[in-house]
């Protein structure tokens, strides 16, 4: 499976903090806000990963993420020059997809939750369709909406619905088999003139090919489009990583566990981001998982 991730955008909402800057740049508490849509694909065992972004975004991306090798990844890149809308993913990534599945997951979303990674790995396995993930809301205006039955038979999906008929949002990472490329090139433009996600997840539903997944209320999703939800999601981040002493998101650490990288390459990533905090945790955790760090003045 492949994976992409949508970063592009004007970040409108954030004005005037995206004027000069990314949105998925911003920090989310210790590190950039991208860091988290990547550990989701990292997470899922997906390697080779397209950045889709703006022209003027697309080399600040790059100089954060290189071409992945370090993190043992394969990442590329991909300019978006309108915000289109999410379903020209597809579209610019056609030849990243190839004949592969493809997993996008949008780059200001944020996923933490237990059993994730289980989750990931189940549902990415020969995805025969599409996968789409659910989490409750509160202001279910702001999302695509799913509709269940009483059997929990996916119903329906409407893309910001005036009048909702359930607080299931449909979140920003989805699952697709190879058929997603030719879907999205048959999309029309919607009222307000996107290609929308939640139309080519509507011809999968009408073809009884879409498996809806309940990331439940014990699951945190945030959708970090605003200063307000910034703030919550850094919060949430900061509790956490304080309380538990562990890091949520750190991509060296995922790249170690995973066994993309070893313990020596780990150490010299953490090494790079010293004297910060993050530094010193990719450099204890390198330690922990068996690098022995060389005395002072001493070469190997
Ligand atoms: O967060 C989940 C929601 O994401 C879903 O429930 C909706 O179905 C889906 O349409 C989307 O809604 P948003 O209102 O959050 O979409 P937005 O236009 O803000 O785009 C999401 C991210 O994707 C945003 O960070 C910018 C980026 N983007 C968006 C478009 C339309 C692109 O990179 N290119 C685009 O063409």
């Amino acid at each position: 499976m492949k994976g992409i991730i949508l970063a592009g955008g004007h970040g409108t909402r954030l004005y005037p903090i995206t004027l000069a800057v990314s949105k998925q740049l911003l920090p989310v508490n210790d590190k950039p806000m991208i860091y988290y849509p990547l550990s989701v694909l990292m997470l899922a065992n997906i390697r080779e990963i397209l950045v889709i972004s703006t022209p003027e975004d697309l080399p600040n991306l790059a100089r954060l993420l290189r071409d992945g090798s370090h993190l043992g990844l394969s990442i590329t890149y991909a300019r978006q020059d309108e915000p289109v809308g999410l379903a020209d993913a597809f579209i610019l990534g056609a030849d990243h997809i190839g004949d592969d599945s493809v997993a996008l997951v949008l780059g200001d979303n944020i996923f933490h939750g237990y059993s994730f990674y289980d989750i990931l790995q189940e549902n990415t396995a020969d995805v025969d369709g599409c996968v789409l993930f659910g989490h409750p809301v509160s202001d279910p205006e702001r999302y695509a909406i799913a509709e269940m039955d009483s059997l929990g038979r996916l119903v329906s999906i409407e893309e910001k619905p005036a009048h909702p008929r359930s607080n299931r949002a449909v979140v920003g990472l989805y699952l697709y088999d190879n058929d997603v490329i030719d879907i999205a090139k048959n999309v029309q433009p919607s009222a307000r003139g996107e290609l929308e996600i939640t139309d080519v997840n509507r011809v999968y539903l009408e073809r009884g090919k879409a498996k809806f997944v309940e990331l439940g209320r014990g699951f945190a999703w945030l959708d970090a489009g605003t200063p307000d939800s910034i703030l919550q999601a850094s919060q949430y981040v900061h509790m956490l990583e304080g309380r538990q002493g562990v890091r949520i998101a750190c991509i060296e650490e995922i790249a170690l566990r995973m066994n993309y990288i070893d313990a020596e390459a780990c150490y010299r990533l953490g090494e790079e981001l010293l004297p910060s905090s993050y530094g010193r945790y990719v450099c204890a955790l390198a330690t922990e998982f068996g690098h022995a760090p060389q005395p002072a003045g001493t070469f190997s």
